[in-house]
């Protein structure tokens, strides 16, 4: 996948986004270890292609990972659990998506099954909706990973396809934000 990664025009970075329990903000020299563990976990890759090797990962992660408009990292009590990535993918396969916003989503199993995803995905739909008002999102997960699935059900993302593509059925969803009736 080498679809180009911008958001514009985003005003970044934004201040720390707090919800009740999880702060979103840019990526710090701090979270390289997270980001690691992150993009070596076979669990978290089981939908996404597989993991990278963590030796590759440990010799060639930038100081400051993953740094750039739209890519959040979550944090609980101080510590990374994932990381949001809001990104525009120009050379999008799926013309319904293309030009349009793109929401990903990582989080460490051990921060699974308790909200955390959800809780950090609307706070960062509604900065979204805030800083680009009327903007859709569109989300892509395979049909296989369910909570995924389930999650992007939990935030209003609703089916535009399913596809094939890398060996698997995959689910193109889109989310739009609620605009107040005159
Ligand atoms: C997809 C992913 C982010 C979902 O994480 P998740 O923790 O299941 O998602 P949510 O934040 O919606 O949490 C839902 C679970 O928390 C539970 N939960 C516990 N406390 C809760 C609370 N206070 N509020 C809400 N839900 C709560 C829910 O009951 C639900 O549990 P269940 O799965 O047993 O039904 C995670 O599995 C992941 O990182 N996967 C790997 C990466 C990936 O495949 N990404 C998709 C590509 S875009």
């Amino acid at each position: 996948m080498s679809d180009e990664i911008t958001v514009h025009p985003l005003p970044w970075p934004p201040a720390p986004i707090r919800t009740e329990r999880l702060v979103l903000r840019e990526p710090g020299t701090r979270d390289r270890a997270a980001f690691i563990e992150l993009l070596a976990s076979p669990e978290v890759h089981t939908y996404l292609g597989g993991p990278r090797p963590r030796d590759e990962l440990e010799r060639e992660m930038s100081p400051v990972p993953e740094r750039w408009p739209g890519s959040f990292v979550v944090e609980l009590d101080g510590s990374m659990i994932g990381q949001i990535l809001l990104r525009r993918a120009t050379g999008n396969r799926r013309p319904a998506a293309a030009g349009k916003a793109d929401l990903g989503y990582l989080f460490l199993p051990r921060a699974w099954g308790f909200g955390y995803a959800a809780e950090a995905c609307a706070a960062a739909l509604g900065w979204f909706a805030d800083a680009l008002p009327g903007e859709p999102v569109v989300l892509a997960t395979q049909t296989a990973n369910d909570r995924s699935m389930r999650l992007a059900a939990k935030l209003g993302f609703t089916e535009v396809e399913r596809f094939e593509a890398w060996g698997a059925e995959q689910w193109l969803g889109m989310w739009s934000p609620v605009t107040p009736s005159a």
